[in-house]
């Protein structure tokens, strides 16, 4: 097995496995701590079956559901996320952590490319150690003793999956709310990663949300600086592992009238600290 950091703010490309048949445990180890370093792993050329990915998935943790779209058949710990080539909005396609309105939202996602469009379609990555690091130091005095209320309604994101929503066999939710600390220690490397983001996050416990407001606006324009980013160019059967405890995410909505079908898992994590 081969880890090729990418340069850039984080991720690292792996190759030299087969992820249609089992790891070894020494090869799992190794994985889980490239993936700690580099926060995305890209396994390129690794088009695994459903129960190969599933099986990948549970050597590295727990697969969760996810509350708002139901999930494969036979593998209900899978979704699909797609933009049919008739849609305009792009599933999460906004800066976000997975779920972050859950008491314990997912450690990892995990996709694989099924569909893509002849172009774009690419999702960015940020990385949050380095947006916490770099904070200026009056804002980090401000943030870090701040807890977020983190909503799964507000309005940009939902419409990111109003297309999904409409499914019919979708179920219908109520909204999720959670609190978090607005700074987490990652629990297995022990570094503080900035845990705020703008899909999801509406103000401060003990704040209103027009105090929270400019704070907030400040931590958005910051945390994705682009030397944070790193941004991924998908390619046909591509597998790509993701750390949500120290990265936000984004998808970009730029091929409008193609398909693009990607096949989901998360893995449970804890509550934030
Ligand atoms: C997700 C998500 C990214 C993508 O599945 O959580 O944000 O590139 N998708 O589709
Ligand atoms: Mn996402």
């Amino acid at each position: 097995m081969e880890i090729q950091p990418t340069g850039g703010a984080l991720g690292a490309y792996v190759t030299g496995v087969d992820l249609e048949t089992p790891q070894s445990n020494e090869i799992t180890r190794a994985i889980r701590d490239a993936w700690l370093e580099h926060l995305v792993l890209v396994f390129p050329n690794q088009p695994v079956s459903e129960a190969a990915f599933l099986a990948f998935a549970t050597t590295l943790g727990q697969p969760a559901r996810y509350p708002f779209v139901t999930g494969l058949n036979e593998y209900p710990e899978i979704i699909e996320v797609k933009k049919l080539a008739h849609e305009k909005n792009n599933f999460g396609g906004i800066w976000h952590s997975d779920t972050v309105y859950l008491d314990e939202p997912p450690m990892a996602s995990m996709l694989v490319a099924r569909d893509l469009p002849p172009a774009g379609g690419d999702t960015e990555f940020a990385n949050m150690y380095r947006a916490w690091d770099e904070l200026p130091a009056d804002l980090q005095t401000v943030i870090e003793p701040l807890t977020a209320i983190n909503r799964s309604d507000l309005a940009d994101v939902s419409k990111t999956r109003s297309d999904r929503l409409a499914d019919a066999d979708q179920p219908k939710r109520e909204a999720f709310r959670s609190e978090h600390p607005a700074v987490r220690t990652h629990p297995e490397t022990g570094r503080k990663a900035l845990y705020v983001n703008v899909a999801h996050t509406s103000h401060f416990v003990g704040m209103s949300e027009a105090d929270s407001r400019p704070i907030l606006e400040a931590i958005f324009a910051h945390q994705v600086r682009p030397d944070f980013v790193w941004r991924l160019q998908w390619t046909a059967g591509m597998l790509a592992l993701w750390d949500n405890r120290c990265l936000l995410h984004n998808p970009i909505n730029d091929y409008d009238g193609h398909r693009r079908v990607m096949h989901r898992i998360t893995l449970a994590g804890d509550r934030p600290l």
